[in-house]
This record gives C-alpha cells, sequence and structure tokens, in this order.
C-alpha cells in the first residue's frame, strides 16, 4: 500500500473509534492505539531510514502533521467528555438573563403621586386592614348605607376594637380620616393603596384595585382650587390639549360633590366620526370622584369647620392605566404573564 492512502485509512479508522470513546480510558485506549509506541503510524515512522533520500523528507513530514491532528482532536474529545460530565457544553449559547422592572401599576401609580407631588401633596400611605370608624362612619357615611353590606364589604372574622368591626378598607378615603386625626392644617396630601371589595370579577372589576386618594385643607381652600389642581393633574398626565368637566354628584364625604370627566384624548387625537372605543361616543371619560370635604368629616376629626376647608378627590388606578394604555381587561394585571408585563418595561 502506498504510505498516503495508509495514512488516509489510519485516520479513518481513528474518527470511527473516537467518536464512539465516551469515557477517559476508551480515550486512552485509542491514544496508545493511533500514537502509542505499537501503532502503526509508530512502525510507519520506523521505516523512514530505508526510503530513498527524495520520499524521507515527504513521508516524514506528512506522518508528523498527522500525529499532531491526531494528538489534537485526542484533546478536544477528552475536553468535550470532561464537560459533558459536568453537564456543561462551553460552546452553547448562554442562557438568556431576564432583568425584571417595575410592574406597569406601581409605574402608574408612582407616576400619578410624583404629579401631585410636583404641585406642593406628600405622600402618605394608610391601613389596607381599618375599622368601621375610619372606613365608614368618620366619612359620613350613615349606618343603613349599602357600601356597609356585607355584600360590598369584606369584614374580617376578628374582635371589633372600640372602632367598629375590622375590614378590608373599600376605599383609600380612610386614609383622610387617619391623617387628619393626627395632623392640623393646613396640609395638602395624597394616600395611594389597594382596597378591596366582593366584586364578581370581569374585564373590568376585581375583588382588589388601587386607588389615589387626595385632599388638602387650609383656611382659605375653596372650589377652584380644586379644579385648578385638578386640571394641573390631567394636563400633565394625559397631555396639554385635555380639558376638564365636572359633573354635580353626591358622595356623602364631600359637599358639593362632582365626579369629573377628561376629554376623550383618543377621539381627539383620530378626528374621525367612526365611535370611538374609549369614549363610546361621548367625547368624555370619567375618571374620578370629588368635592368639598363635608363639616362632618372635618369634625371626626376634631378639625374646626367654621375655620377650615378642604377638597378631596379619589381616583381608581387600574381605571386610568387601562385608560392610558388601551388595556383591555383588568385581570392583565393581575396575571403575572411577561407577555404582557414586558410591553411596559420601564
Ligand atoms: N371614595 C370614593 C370611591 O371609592 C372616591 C371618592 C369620591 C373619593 C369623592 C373622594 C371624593 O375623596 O371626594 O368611590
Amino acid at each position: 500500500m502506498i504510505a498516503r492512502e495508509e495514512i488516509a485509512q489510519i485516520v479513518q479508522e481513528f474518527e470511527t473509534d473516537l467518536a464512539q470513546a465516551g469515557s477517559a480510558e476508551a480515550l486512552e485506549k485509542i491514544r496508545i492505539k493511533y500514537l502509542g509506541r505499537k501503532s502503526r503510524l509508530s512502525r510507519m515512522f520506523a521505516k523512514i531510514p530505508s526510503l530513498p533520500p527524495r520520499e524521507k523528507g515527504v513521508l516524514g513530514k506528512e506522518l508528523n502533521v498527522t500525529k499532531q491532528k491526531i494528538a489534537a482532536k485526542l484533546e478536544e474529545k477528552s475536553q468535550q467528555n470532561a464537560q459533558a460530565e459536568e453537564g456543561m457544553d462551553l460552546t452553547f449559547p448562554g442562557e438568556k438573563i431576564s432583568h425584571g422592572g417595575r410592574h406597569l401599576l406601581s409605574r402608574v401609580l408612582e407616576d400619578i403621586c410624583t404629579t401631585f407631588e410636583n404641585l406642593g401633596f406628600s405622600v402618605k400611605e394608610g391601613a389596607e386592614i381599618d375599622d368601621e370608624w375610619h372606613n365608614f362612619s368618620a366619612l359620613n357615611i350613615p349606618l343603613e348605607h349599602p357600601s356597609r353590606d356585607v355584600f360590598d364589604t369584606f369584614y374580617l372574622n376578628l374582635p371589633a376594637q372600640g372602632k367598629g368591626k375590622l375590614l378590608l378598607r373599600s376605599h383609600t378615603s380612610p386614609s383622610q380620616i387617619h391623617f387628619m386625626e393626627e395632623a392640623s392644617p393646613p396640609f395638602a396630601i395624597v394616600s395611594p393603596g389597594r382596597v378591596y371589595r366582593p366584586d364578581q370579577v370581569d374585564a373590568t372589576h376585581s375583588f382588589m384595585f388601587h386607588q389615589v386618594e387626595g385632599f388638602a385643607v387650609s383656611e382659605h381652600i375653596r372650589f377652584s382650587d380644586l379644579k385648578g389642581v385638578l386640571l394641573r393633574f390631567a394636563k400633565t398626565y394625559f397631555g396639554p390639549g385635555v380639558e376638564l368637566r365636572f359633573r354635580p354628584h353626591f358622595f356623602p364625604f364631600t359637599e358639593p360633590s362632582a365626579e369629573v370627566d377628561i376629554s376623550c384624548f383618543s377621539c381627539a387625537a383620530r378626528d374621525s366620526d367612526e365611535k370611538c372605543s374609549i369614549c363610546k361616543g361621548s367625547r368624555w371619560i370619567e375618571i374620578l370622584g370629588c368635592g368639598m370635604i363635608h363639616p362632618h368629616v372635618l369634625s371626626a376629626c376634631k378639625i374646626d369647620p367654621q375655620r377650615y376647608r378642604g377638597f378631596a378627590f379619589g381616583m381608581g388606578v387600574e381605571r386610568i392605566a387601562m385608560l392610558r394604555y388601551r388595556i383591555p381587561d383588568i385581570r392583565l394585571f393581575y396575571e403575572n404573564d411577561v407577555r404582557f408585563l414586558e410591553q411596559f418595561r420601564s
């Protein structure tokens, strides 16, 4: 056999053996078989001195190159085996580390609070577990009011503590009471947090959601201050072109009271006759309730209603986030589906 063919045959056999070698011992056997003293390559080396001078150099070179190739392949395979044993393949593409971010609701909550902080408000949180006094009575909500019903409020199965039964607050308005019981005017506060209601869950209702309450008390506050603050908020948060509409309404804890709508930013942007899916064609979107704090509420907190007056407002955070980011279903906020959440990563 010509030397070159023999070398090719050796290399081919080596490749076949190598492919099957799963352990370090098997590799060692292969090394001895192909590179050892008694290997075919060594025997071919031994024949070199008897060759004609012209062929000596050529074959010697070829044998050396082949030896080096075999040694390199053995080394490579031995490294691969070691990595496989550790369950690791360094040639594999790395795992992408996904980093988290703030939840869209946390961001909206913070943005709302920041907007009011820039207007001079301070942020103070209330308590999620509260009592009937703070959630209802002090807010001028009478005993017979339907919101006190067990169908509208989660009562806790715990002993009452002198301020009525314990409950999960059904709105953030009790933050007004907690703060005003301790503080003396003037002050301007926003209070964000979770609220709970035994509502059937659907695309727009949840048994838990978030509100931001705002209130300010001083000797001089007027309804026009409330309007100015809310208008500034709406323009900052929804865009400078937004207008506000105050509709007379009733809340037990404010007098007079109003519901506030913003002009539909979607219609205004699209400027078409097609019925808008956000405002349903009315051109206005309700965003919050507000009013002048009822004198009974100030009295309940030992603030003299003859001397002081205040305004208050309360808004639903999910509702505002759904409007602003066009989210069709409230449940998306709570399901923790990354496909939803990462669209709003900040
Ligand atoms: N607490 C009301 C609710 O949960 C919202 C609200 C309306 C808060 C009017 C206020 C207000 O402070 O003045 O529906």
